[in-house]
């Protein structure tokens, strides 16, 4: 027994060390860390059990029959985050480049079975160079396998892609799937095609950090929800965001001690919201007064930032916050913040996550290059996705609701359940001037002093709509609240809703325009 014992040891030795000291230290040469590094980051300590660590490749080509390493490129296995289990792939970048092989698939879609099977998140840790080579349409179907869970698992589990090294070609639909992509700034990078192919293509020079590199994909594809400066900052948030989510959609995040504070007015909320209703005014600072500890965990920061979505507590309860920003395109909605918005309520919707809307919007952004590119089916996904979904919702307007994103941004009739607006609200069909000038353009036209009626024309108008009070009387709105009590008033409505039943007919699946 004695002899086996030491086999095993050796063998478990073998599998520990990956590619070898030398590809290690490469790899932290790069400023990156390796496979097993990388878990106990993001584990609680001594948590993480690896499964699968002798598996092997069965490729007889190219050179491969003689070269093999137990565990073949990916690290898997379950641990623990803050004590709740998740399952956690780790791509081994000093073997075979971290590429995927037929086994190594394997091993990913067998720890995503068993995560579906327990009901845990699946977090995986992505540094490959794609598709091992060698191993031709085995790999791809690999890949195929495991796009086929991720999909299946959406909804089921939550799903967090962390690149931290290569992501290229058919690979990147993985992430692209799943629920969020953390990247880290200069060392990871996702593209379809790499700046070699684009070079033939289409002739332009692009290096991998511009065309797919962190800041790319979290400031202008949208494709990334967080970028960091390095991969210990980058796998601490990932743990941060766990602490907002709950392990399946069965499950609840396990509401924190309420915040005595939080049923304490705040009176710097109201000072925020400038008289000069085209004064802009910060909303992070508004979200900051509302929420446990001012601790927000913005999602996209750096894409469409007209909208702020992101995670806090309110009153101990995880919630999702989806704000216009008055500071940024006077918050209007376009096509980039249509889709952020929309993604993240759809996945606070999926995982029982209750919604806040903080909400001053002037309307949809006009133009051509937005309506050519399809505001039209963009926006209807934001639409969309409120009205589908049957969380709690609490709408708070802090200024303007105009127009369709007045019905759009969560309102009473596509199910908020609190809707309260600040006496700073203007609810209409669009801003007085121009409305004014639409509905009195004879009258102004043929006046003898036109700026004088138009003013006139202007200023009744705003008594009457710029208001909350007309939508008050309708019971559009539930109540006309002071800044100061929102924080009170919030606490109250969410710990209301925990009870909240809604749903859906029945249906195979809805159709969200895509
Ligand atoms: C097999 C691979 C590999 C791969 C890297 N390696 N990628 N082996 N299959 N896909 C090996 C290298 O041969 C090398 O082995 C080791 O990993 C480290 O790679 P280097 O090139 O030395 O590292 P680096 O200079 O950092 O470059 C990283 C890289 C480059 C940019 C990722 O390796 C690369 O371009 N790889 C190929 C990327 C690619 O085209 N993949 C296919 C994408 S298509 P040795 O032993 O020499 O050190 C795809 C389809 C998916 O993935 C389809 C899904 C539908």
């Amino acid at each position: 027994m004695q002899k086996k014992i030491k086999k095993l040891s050796e063998l478990r030795k073998e599998a520990l060390a990956g590619g070898g000291e030398e590809r290690i230290r490469q790899q932290h040469e790069k400023g990156k860390l390796s496979a097993r590094e990388r878990i106990e980051l993001l584990c609680d300590e001594g948590s993480f059990e690896e499964i699968d660590m002798f598996v092997r490749h069965r490729c007889r080509d190219f050179g491969l029959e003689k070269q093999s390493f137990a565990g073949d490129g990916v690290v898997t296995g379950f641990g623990k985050i803050e004590g709740r289990s998740v399952a956690v792939f780790s791509q081994d970048f000093t073997v075979f480049g971290g590429s995927l092989s037929e086994t190594n698939a394997e091993k990913i879609c067998k720890i995503m079975d068993m995560a579906m099977k327990i009901g845990v998140p699946v977090i995986g840790l992505n540094d490959s160079g794609g598709a091992r080579i060698q191993e031709g349409v085995n790999s791809l179907g690999g890949y195929a396998d495991i796009f086929l869970r991720n999909t299946l698992a959406s909804g089921v589990i939550p799903q967090i892609s962390v690149v931290l090294g290569p992501c290229a070609g058919g690979a990147v639909y993985s992430p692209a799937i799943t629920d969020f992509i953390f990247m880290v700034k200069n060392t990871s990078y996702m593209f379809v095609t790499g700046p070699n192919v684009v070079k033939t293509v289409t002739h332009e020079d692009v290096s991998f950090e511009e065309l797919g590199g962190a800041e790319t994909h979290s400031s202008r594809s949208g494709v990334a929800h967080f970028a960091f400066d390095n991969e210990v900052e980058t796998l601490l948030n990932v743990r941060k965001l766990m602490s907002y989510i709950p392990l399946n959609w069965r499950d609840r995040v396990k509401d924190l001690k309420s915040s005595p504070d939080s049923l304490k007015p705040v009176p710097e909320l109201d000072k925020i919201v400038p008289d000069n209703s085209n004064k802009p005014y910060d909303m992070k600072e508004v979200i900051k007064l509302l929420v446990d500890e001012g601790d927000f965990m913005e999602v996209q920061a750096t894409f469409a930032e007209n909208i702020i979505c992101g995670f806090c507590r309110i009153n101990g309860i995880s919630v999702g916050v989806i704000a216009n920003q008055p500071m940024v395109l006077a918050g209007v909605l376009d096509i980039n913040a249509s889709t952020k918005a929309a993604r993240f309520v759809r996945f606070c919707d999926s995982f029982s996550i209750p919604l806040l809307v903080l909400e001053d919007v002037p309307g949809f952004l006009p133009g051509t290059d937005q309506e050519w590119n399809g505001i039209i089916k963009h926006g209807a996904k934001l639409l969309f996705a409120f009205c589908e979904a049957t969380v709690p919702k609490v709408t708070v307007i802090t200024r303007k609701a105009y127009g369709g994103a007045y019905d759009v941004m969560n309102s009473k009739h596509i199910r908020g359940d609190f809707n309260f607006a600040w006496p700073s609200a203007e609810i209409a069909v669009m801003g007085p001037k121009g409305a004014v000038e639409i509905i009195f353009r004879k009258e102004i036209m043929s006046s003898e002093n036109p700026e004088e009626m138009l003013a006139k024309k202007t200023t009744e108008y705003t008594e009457k709509f710029a208001n909350p009070f007309v939508a008050a009387e309708r019971g559009y709105i539930d109540d006309v609240i002071s800044p100061s009590e929102t924080r009170i008033r919030l606490a109250k409505a969410f710990a209301l809703l925990k009870t909240k039943v809604d749903k859906n007919p029945r249906k195979k699946h809805s159709n969200i325009p895509l």
